[in-house]
């Protein structure tokens, strides 16, 4: 069980760590009223599952299957109004109103222009093509429009303003899509019919967050941040340029939300191990990334592949490629929209120091700790070494990682954690495992998530941790 007057829940590590089942886990169990989204937008993708099924979420808060929690979409999201009310229709038609939510009139809008840019110059990065980058691009060169500019004061969809917006603005656009990146031109007529419908279903949800936000505080309300992305794909002090366009920690919150409220329980959400999605450095990579695309690449349809017998021996005789595939394979690591095989990796405790010292967090949440069973030797990444220097901080010049090298700490594994029901019940080694983790970083792990679904969740005290 945890409580606390304000929650933050990030991502401590490249994104995917878990965040939606601890935020909703949080909601369940720690009085929460309010829901926050402050960053990014449809590129996050959440997983909640509950009895009655599984629910992926992209831009909705993850408080949103409670229909007793407001939800906010502030200020700092960038916001595609189709796939907001695809995603609102979908949970309609699977019984949840979607009425608890309110959405900034200052969220920046992700247009189709956004989308065709990304798509086309975000390879290079392996962005999710959701228009991310270009909106947060136009938001800082004041050329983006805004969820005010389709919506008025009074809830009403101001059709006169936007299309002039649009329409002086889509002239820009198509001389860029079509002139400099030879792409086709967008219709605005189209775009307008699209935007005007979504707006029609998203009108009266549309109100000044911040205000809002404000009052459910001054009322005591119980707030809980929610993060998208995680540490290292923040704009500023992740692995730039490999990294998302917008401020991930808890000065990110602060910005996008719009109200100075510091929350009580900052938890960051590592996994046991770690994976990435896109391009990028990633220092305690197990095999390589090229043959990973190739290899680990499955039909969505057809469901992925299983580890093979062989494939299991040498992973133990130190086959990097196979150790990663059992990873990948065992924790299910693979996009859940696109099948895309994220890669994996050993636990990187100096990134997860960094993500620490980004939000001032005080409490970790470990996800997907049962997938280490049965690997009788598990690696900690505890510092980088270049030229026989070592560091204990992340370097700036991603462009160089690959030229560090992870120095590991090795750890015993343990054969399984066979349904524990607390710490104590843990293997000694899956003990040992976790308090090391918490002596590098200096911050107690208060949840421990041994499964995808609420259950499976273990709450630990808050303790004082001493950095060794
Ligand atoms: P963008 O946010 O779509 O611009 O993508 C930039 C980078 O962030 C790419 O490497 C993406 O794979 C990564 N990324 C963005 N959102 C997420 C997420 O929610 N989980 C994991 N990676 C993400």
């Amino acid at each position: 069980m945890i409580r606390a007057a304000s929650y933050l829940v990030v991502g401590g590590q490249f994104g995917d760590e878990g965040k939606g089942k601890i935020v909703d886990l949080v909601v369940q169990e720690g009085g929460v009223d309010v829901v926050v989204r402050y960053n990014g937008g449809a590129n996050a993708g959440h997983t909640i599952v509950l009895d009655q099924g599984k629910y992926p979420l992209h831009l909705l808060p993850s408080g949103i299957l409670h229909p007793e929690v407001m939800n906010l979409i502030t200020a700092g999201v960038v916001v595609d109004p189709l796939h907001l009310v695809k995603e609102i229709q979908n949970l309609q038609g699977r019984g949840f109103s979607c009425e608890n939510l309110r959405i900034s009139d200052r969220a920046h809008l992700v247009m189709p222009w956004h989308k065709s840019i990304d798509a086309h110059l975000g390879g290079r990065i392996g962005t999710t093509a959701r228009g991310i980058g270009p909106c947060y691009e136009d938001r800082a060169s004041r050329r983006g429009l805004r969820m005010g500019d389709l919506v008025d004061e009074a809830g009403q969809v101001d059709k006169d303003h936007f299309a002039r917006r649009v329409r002086e603005t889509v002239e820009d656009k198509n001389a860029i899509l079509t002139r400099v990146y030879g792409l086709g031109p967008l219709d605005p007529d189209q775009i307008l019919q699209d935007y005007f419908a979504a707006a029609e279903l998203l009108k009266g949800q549309v109100t000044d967050t911040a205000d809002l936000l404000e009052r459910y505080t001054r009322e005591g309300k119980c707030v809980l941040f929610e993060g998208a992305q995680g540490a290292l794909l923040d704009v500023d002090w992740g692995t730039y340029p490999y990294v998302t366009s917008s401020s991930v920690s808890l000065p990110g919150c602060l910005l996008g939300s719009g109200v100075f409220v510091v929350p009580e329980l900052r938890m960051g959400v590592v996994k046991a191990y770690a994976t990435r999605v896109g391009e990028g450095p990633f220092p305690t990579e197990l095999g390589e990334y090229g043959a990973i695309k190739e290899r680990d690449a499955f039909n969505p349809e057809v469901g992925p592949p299983k580890l093979t017998a062989a494939e299991r021996s040498a992973a133990l005789d130190g086959d990097d490629y196979c150790m990663g595939r059992w990873l990948r394979l065992v924790g299910a690591e693979f996009g859940t929209t696109t099948g895309r095989p994220r890669r994996c990796g050993w636990l990187d405790l100096v990134a997860v120091r960094q993500a620490v010292r980004m939000s001032g967090l005080n409490a970790l949440v470990l996800t997907k700790l049962d997938i280490l069973d049965g690997i009788p030797s598990l690696k900690l990444a505890v510092a980088y070494e270049r030229d026989g220097k070592k560091t204990r901080t992340f370097p700036a010049r991603a462009h160089h990682l690959d030229q560090y090298s992870p120095v590991y700490e090795e750890l015993p594994g343990w054969e399984t954690l066979n349904g524990a029901g607390s710490f104590e019940e843990l293997p000694a080694e899956a003990q040992r495992y976790i308090r090391r983790i918490e002596e590098y970083v200096g911050i107690p792990v208060r949840v421990l998530s041994v499964g995808s679904h609420r259950s499976q969740s273990l709450f630990l005290p808050d303790r004082v941790v001493t950095v060794k």
